[in-house]
């Protein structure tokens, strides 16, 4: 883990300075930055993602000083949560200053601004000295990468320089908490789980979803479908889609299928592990989504802690195409 060489980070630091992308890791999922206050650079990321235009981007500093100065209000809870949560996969959006372009926060008068915890982001960010505007680095739909190979098969030669941190720690994208409103709100469900920050500020208001324009787009899907089937129903489920083909399965140690003719089973960890399933499942999505399934059945998480960002990041993907 963050191995890269004192000059790689340098070459991708000069890159974002001139304007260009950049592949590298955070605790969460692998992000593509460019330069946040260059209008030029970030049109650069919508293009390579083929990302729509009203979707905003989170923008990556180096602490709560430089993500305030993106600002034009910081509330108390803005500073509570920074203090629990920074460096760390929590992104807070708070009402935007003047100088942040508008095709960063997607037209919207609003920002999303996050401290990354991995070293690698860090080192980055500093020798940077710019904010980096950062949405996962997948193409727009897809699931995020969570291994750099993921990023680049996604992007390819659109990107300037790809920094290699290894898979990531979380495996999902970060909390995205609005603090506009009179009690703070979560727009999307992700690693720091909703317990954890009503520990901090207390009771969360609902988050309105006309406010989190990213969650309007169908995500995270592999191209196979996906099915999400409940513990129970698991070996009915499997045998139902084996005629259709052959079945890829995610479950948990309790409740894996024995493999069989056609099946393939893929144990991610136990049930209550719900970090272990958010660190390992967007990596298996893509690696059974060679072609070889006709369906991928995953067992219902448990909702405890980040099960509830797994439940709806898995809801999405079997949405379908
Ligand atoms: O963990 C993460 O958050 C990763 C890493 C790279 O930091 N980034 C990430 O970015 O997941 P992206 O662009 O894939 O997702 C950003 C989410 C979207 O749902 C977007 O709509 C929401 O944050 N968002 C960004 N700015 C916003 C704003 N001003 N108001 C409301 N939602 C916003
Ligand atoms: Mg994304």
């Amino acid at each position: 883990m963050a191995t890269a060489a004192a000059d790689e980070v340098q070459r991708a630091a000069d890159a974002l300075r001139q304007g260009r992308l950049v592949v590298f890791p955070t605790e969460t999922v692998y992000g593509l930055g460019a330069h946040a206050l260059d209008a030029e650079a970030v049109r650069r990321i919508f293009a390579a993602k083929g990302r729509p235009a009203d979707n905003p981007l989170i923008i990556h500093v180096t602490d709560a000083a430089a993500a305030k100065r993106l600002t034009r209000h910081w509330p108390e809870a803005a500073d509570r949560l920074a203090e629990a949560f920074w460096p760390g996969p929590l992104t807070l959006v708070l009402p935007k200053a003047e100088h942040v372009p508008d095709v960063t926060t997607g037209g919207l008068d609003s920002v999303a601004v996050r401290v990354p915890a991995h070293p690698l982001a860090r080192r980055l960010l500093e020798a940077a000295g710019v904010p980096v505007a950062a949405p996962s680095a997948n193409r727009s739909g897809r699931p995020s990468p969570t291994r750099v190979q993921d990023a680049r098969a996604d992007l390819g030669d659109q990107v300037a320089v790809y920094l290699d941190g290894g898979p990531t720690q979380v495996g999902l994208e970060s909390t995205v908490v609005d603090l506009r409103g009179e009690r703070p709100a979560i727009l999307r469900p992700g690693g720091v789980a909703r317990a954890a920050i009503e520990a901090v500020v207390g009771p969360l208001g609902a988050g309105d979803p006309a406010r989190s324009p990213g969650t309007r787009y169908r995500h995270y899907a592999p191209r196979t479908p996906v099915r999400m089937v409940a513990p129970e129903g698991l070996a009915a489920a499997v045998e139902d889609a084996l005629h259709q083909g052959p079945v890829a399965v995610i479950a948990s140690d309790e409740n894996a299928p024995p493999p069989g003719e056609g099946l393939h089973v893929e144990v991610i960890g136990r049930r209550d592990d719900v970090d272990a399933w958010a660190h390992g499942l967007f990596a298996l999505l893509r690696d059974l989504d060679d072609g070889t399934y006709g369906a991928i059945l995953v067992e219902t998480p448990s909702d405890h802690g980040v099960g509830e960002a797994l439940l709806d990041r898995l809801r999405r993907a079997a949405d379908g195409p």
